[in-house]
């Protein structure tokens, strides 16, 4: 694993999104793994502009995110298939039928959990895994807890998790207490992983990615083990860090 730090959340976020671009550029039918939250905004935005100066072609791409909340149609604004036209597929010239998010409407969320994880596999997982990362430390809504999850699975969501999703919401009553979220097979099956954080609230977790421990009580740290990971940190985030 390193850690990149970077001066500003824009110049994180440019080079975020060119080593997105690169992977699409060197991979004939590349399968990225896509995050929502605040921390990819920015690359995304970066990918957008890429895609209109004609640096990047979208056309082959197959895209699989992390997770979707139970209970939240696509066209509502906080789900995370809403984000992803919202800030990405709307915006460039991808295949929409060839993006993938949870459906937290199945009447089955376990067949739903079953087939997507099906879905990565037949896949052949994905050639770049975009990540965010929890103030608690969670990847995807892989909470801290005793054991973790190695599939796609409905997640409950920790009261710190509402909280700090709560902003997007107009009242921390509206939070779905639940998500679907991919687990870590998925997740390190990935041939490459970015992780983007930004901000003094992500600190702690950040440190604890400088250690050498893992601890299924900060699951981020489980990436440690894999063997290409970039952590990509504004100033912010990264100012417990001991370098
Ligand atoms: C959310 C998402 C994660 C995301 C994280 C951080 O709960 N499930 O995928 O990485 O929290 O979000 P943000 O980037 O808005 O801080």
């Amino acid at each position: 694993m390193k850690i990149k730090v970077f001066e500003n959340y824009d110049e994180l976020s440019r080079f975020a999104a060119e080593v997105v671009k690169e992977t699409i550029n060197s991979i004939e039918n590349p399968v990225l793994g896509l995050a929502t939250g605040s921390s990819p905004v920015g690359m995304y935005e970066h990918l957008v502009r890429m895609h209109k100066n004609n640096e990047v072609d979208f056309s082959n791409i197959i895209s699989i995110n992390l997770d979707e909340y139970v209970g939240l149609d696509g066209s509502h604004d906080q789900s995370y298939r809403y984000f992803m036209d919202h800030h990405l597929f709307d915006h460039v010239n991808i295949d929409k039928s060839k993006t993938f998010v949870p459906n937290g409407l199945a009447a089955d969320l376990e067949a739903e959990c079953v087939a997507y994880d099906q879905r990565i596999r037949d896949l052949g997982y994905t050639d770049l895994q975009v990540l965010g990362i929890g103030p608690n430390g969670h990847i995807g809504f892989n909470e801290p807890d005793e054991k973790l999850t190695t599939r796609t699975h409905v997640a409950d969501l920790l009261d710190s998790t509402v909280d700090a999703n709560a902003r997007f919401f107009e009242s921390r009553d509206d939070v779905p207490k639940q998500a679907l979220s991919m687990g870590l097979e998925a997740i390190m099956g990935a041939r490459k992983i970015i992780l983007i954080a930004s901000g003094q609230n992500k600190a702690q977790a950040i440190k604890a990615l400088e250690d050498e421990y893992i601890t299924t009580q900060v699951p981020a740290t489980l990436l440690k083990v894999h063997p290409d990971v970039l952590v990509l940190v504004d100033k912010e985030a990264a100012s417990l860090l001991n370098r």
